[in-house]
C-alpha cells in the first residue's frame, strides 16, 4: 500500500493542522494548493503540486500514487472568480481525477447540516456529499461546526470587534446556539477517519453549545473587555459589519452567514466527540484573541 497521502490547502487554514499529523504518523505528504508558502516549516516537508481545476490532466498527475486524499477545498462566498457553483464543479473535478488517478481514500469536508438550508454554501456541500458517495472510492465524509483555534476568522474576528470597539451589534435576540469544534480537535478526527476504511459520515463538534449572545459575553469576559452589547436588527448588524469589512480590506461577515446562524446551522445533532472547550481556549489565548484581523481576503485573493 502507498505512504504517499494528499491534502489541499496544507498551508491554508485547516490543512495546515492535518499535514503533520500525517507526516507524524510516517505519511509522506504531498499538497494541492494556488498558495505554497516557501516561510512555513512545512515547506521542507511537504510536496507541492497545483490545485489546477482547469487542467483535469495535471491533477490525475499530481494524485498518482496518492493513498488518501484529504479534500479540504471550498469557498466562503461568492466574490470575484469564486463561486459557489463553481466549487461545486472544481470539487466534482477533483474527485473524478482522484479516481482516475487510483486514489484508495477520499477524506472530503463537508459541514453540519449541509441538507437542512437553501443557503447556497449549504446546497453545494450536500450536492458535493452525494458526488463523493456516488464516485466508487472509500469515503469519509467529515461535518465540521464551526472551527475555532490558532488562525480561524469567525471566532478571530468576532474577538477583533469586541476587542477594538466599545459597542458590539447582535443580529436579533442573539438565542440561537452554535457549537465550535477546535482545529486541533477536527484535524485528529479527520486523519483517523482517514485511516479508517469504513465509509463513513460524521460531524465534527465541540463539547460546548452556546447562544450567540452567550458566546460573545463570554469572549469579552475571557479579553476582560468592556464593550457594550446592544441587540439590533440583523440586517443592521450586517451593514455595521459591512462598514468595518471596507475599513480592514476583508469579508467581515455575509448575509447568507447570518442566515446560516440564526437558523442554528452551526450545531450539531450527533453527541459530540471533540473534548476541546472554547471557553477554555479562550481563556488561555486571551492575550492573543482578535489581535490582528484573521483576512479571508488576504488569505485566498492577494
Ligand atoms: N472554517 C470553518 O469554520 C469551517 C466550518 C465548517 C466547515 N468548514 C469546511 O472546512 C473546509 C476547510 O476550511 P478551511 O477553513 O480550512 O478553508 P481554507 O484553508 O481557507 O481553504 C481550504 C482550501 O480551499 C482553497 N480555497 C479557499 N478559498 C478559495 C478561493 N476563494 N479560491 C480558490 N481556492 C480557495 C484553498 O486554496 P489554497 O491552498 O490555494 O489557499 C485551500 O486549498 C472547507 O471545506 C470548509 O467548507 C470550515
Amino acid at each position: 500500500m502507498s505512504t504517499l497521502d494528499a491534502v489541499t490547502g496544507a498551508f491554508s487554514y485547516t490543512g495546515r493542522f492535518v499535514a503533520p499529523r500525517l507526516l507524524a504518523r510516517g505519511r509522506t505528504v504531498r499538497t494541492l494548493t494556488n498558495h505554497p508558502d516557501p516561510k512555513s516549516p512545512l515547506a521542507a516537508q511537504v510536496e507541492v503540486v497545483p490545485l489546477d481545476f482547469a487542467q483535469p490532466a495535471r491533477l490525475v498527475e499530481g494524485l498518482h500514487g496518492v493513498d488518501t486524499l484529504y479534500n479540504t477545498y471550498w469557498v466562503r462566498s461568492n466574490h470575484g472568480a469564486a463561486s459557489f457553483d463553481a466549487a461545486v464543479r472544481n470539487t466534482g473535478v477533483l474527485i473524478d481525477a482522484a479516481r482516475e488517478a487510483g486514489v484508495r481514500r477520499l477524506v472530503h469536508v463537508s459541514i453540519a447540516n449541509p441538507d437542512k438550508s437553501d443557503l447556497p454554501y449549504y446546497r453545494g456541500k450536500a450536492e458535493l456529499e452525494q458526488r463523493v458517495r456516488e464516485s466508487g472510492l472509500s469515503y469519509a465524509i467529515i461535518r465540521p461546526t464551526l472551527l475555532f483555534g490558532h488562525g480561524d476568522v469567525l471566532i478571530n474576528n468576532i474577538s477583533w470587534f469586541i476587542r477594538h470597539l466599545p459597542v458590539f451589534g447582535i443580529p436579533g435576540d442573539g438565542q440561537y446556539r452554535l457549537q465550535p469544534v477546535f482545529v486541533e480537535d477536527y484535524a485528529d478526527r479527520i486523519v483517523s477517519a482517514g485511516s479508517s476504511t469504513e465509509n463513513l459520515t460524521v460531524d465534527v463538534a465541540g463539547p460546548e453549545i452556546f447562544t450567540f449572545e452567550g458566546l460573545v459575553r463570554m469572549l469579552r469576559d475571557a479579553m476582560a473587555r468592556r464593550t457594550v452589547l446592544v441587540r439590533v436588527p440583523p440586517a443592521v448588524a450586517l451593514a455595521g459589519a459591512m462598514l468595518v469589512g471596507v475599513a480592514v480590506r476583508d469579508m467581515a461577515l455575509t448575509g447568507a452567514e447570518v442566515r446560516g446562524l440564526m437558523a442554528e446551522l452551526l450545531i450539531s445533532h450527533q453527541p459530540s466527540t471533540c473534548p476541546t472547550r472554547l471557553s477554555d481556549w479562550a481563556g488561555e489565548h486571551r492575550e492573543e484573541l482578535g489581535v490582528r484581523w484573521s483576512s479571508e481576503l488576504g488569505r485566498h485573493y492577494r
